[in-house]
């Protein structure tokens, strides 16, 4: 049976109590003998600057190096406002992924049947959608340099981040894309600034290369990034997979999230390059919502998307794709019974707790396996 490391990280907020749903899977999956996941846990976000002073400690880090998977839940809150800006919550979270070299992020937006009035859009335009944004994930202006706010005496300040890209970073990712395009509707759509930036300019150069060297049989689009958002909210459904940089994919990534109904539903998997001896990645996996300090307590946090993470682990980090489709379907099976947590909650359904949207979960997966 294999063996893998999980260091599961909750942070802040709602972060601990979604993760508590992923937990009560692990132990079933070990329970079962289906897998051996040994688990570690650590501090991360304002939970680790309370503890020791960071966003998270270099033994925290040296764990996550040493993993299989990270499972991270979500940091920050209105507590940590104050700290400096190299300890701020989030810091912990670029610092992950940068370290662990994540580059390629994969945040899939699938309406569940279900779900389909949920969504502040029609019915129609979310149907069956079933989307994948393949994100930039160790560049771009959320590291380049210089990044700094410069007092210019004279009563201004002049403030300065670097967008910056290298050619290599830009085919990587692409090819993540075209890839996982050919697993599916065998489509990449490039998202970028090129009628403004040059670091648009040369990301199109690099992808529409790979494109006719490696992957001509993938169909291939560019489109603006602006013209995205846009074509997003008026017919995902013409996309399959957009590949696009950190800043673009983060912001697209939050648009295609409220395609499926709520935030609360968006998982996503960071993973590295392989290994050239193990051929394993380095990999992390959260869910594209925040900490949401405003529930967070409650017992009403949706763990959907986190679940989902842990599923996207299964399947890229585990090699239990068959397991990972399993646990889509409880998911799927569950809305269909209209249990529902408070997030995406629709009149005549049954409003459930975190826990039990959990525990209904993981009894239809064993349901499934059985
Ligand atoms: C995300 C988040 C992060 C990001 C924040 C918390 C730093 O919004 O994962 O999308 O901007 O990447
Ligand atoms: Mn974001």
């Amino acid at each position: 049976m294999a063996a893998f490391n999980i260091l599961v990280l909750p942070g802040d907020g709602i972060g601990t109590e979604v993760m508590a749903e992923v937990e009560r899977l692990i132990d079933w999956f070990n329970g079962q003998g289906i897998a051996r996941f040994e688990v570690e846990r650590g501090l991360v976000g304002g939970a680790a600057y309370d503890a020791h002073g960071e966003a998270i400690s270099e033994e925290t880090m040296a764990h996550a190096l040493a993993s299989d998977a990270v499972m991270f839940g979500a940091v920050g809150g209105p507590k940590w406002d104050g700290v400096p800006y190299d300890k701020r919550p989030e810091a912990a979270l670029l610092r992950l992924r940068k370290d662990l070299g994540l580059f390629a992020n994969l945040r899939p937006a699938i309406c569940y049947p279900a779900l389909a009035d949920a969504s502040t859009l029609k019915r129609e335009l979310v149907e069956g959608l079933d989307i994948l944004i393949v994100r930039e994930l160790t560049g771009g202006v959320y590291f380049g340099e210089p990044k700094e706010i410069v007092d210019l005496g004279n009563g201004q300040k002049r403030a300065v981040d670097t967008q910056v890209y290298q050619t290599y970073e830009i085919e990587r990712i692409a090819r993540v894309a075209f890839e996982l395009a050919r697993t599916r509707r065998n489509k990449v759509t490039s998202s970028d600034k090129k009628n403004v930036m040059k670091s648009g300019v040369l990301w199109d150069e690099v992808v529409r290369d790979l494109h006719r060297r490696d992957y001509a049989d993938v169909q291939f689009e560019h489109i603006l990034a602006d013209n995205c958002g846009m074509q997003l909210v008026r017919a995902p459904k013409q996309f399959d997979v957009i590949v696009t940089d950190n800043l673009f994919g983060d912001m697209l990534s939050d648009v295609a999230a409220m395609l499926t109904g709520s935030l609360g539903m968006l998982p996503s998997a960071s993973l590295g390059a392989p290994d050239e001896k193990t051929g394993r990645r380095k990999s992390m996996y959260e869910p594209v919502h925040g900490s949401a300090p405003d529930i967070a307590g409650k017992g009403i946090a949706n763990p959907i998307a986190t679940i989902a993470s842990f599923g996207m682990a299964l399947r890229y980090s585990f090699g239990l794709g068959e397991w990972a489709d399993k646990l889509d379907v409880a998911i799927a099976n569950v809305l269909d019974q209209g249990l529902r947590t408070r997030d995406i909650m629709q009149p005549g359904m049954r409003e459930v707790s975190t826990t039990q949207m959990g525990e209904a979960i993981a009894r239809e997966l064993a349901a499934l396996g059985g």
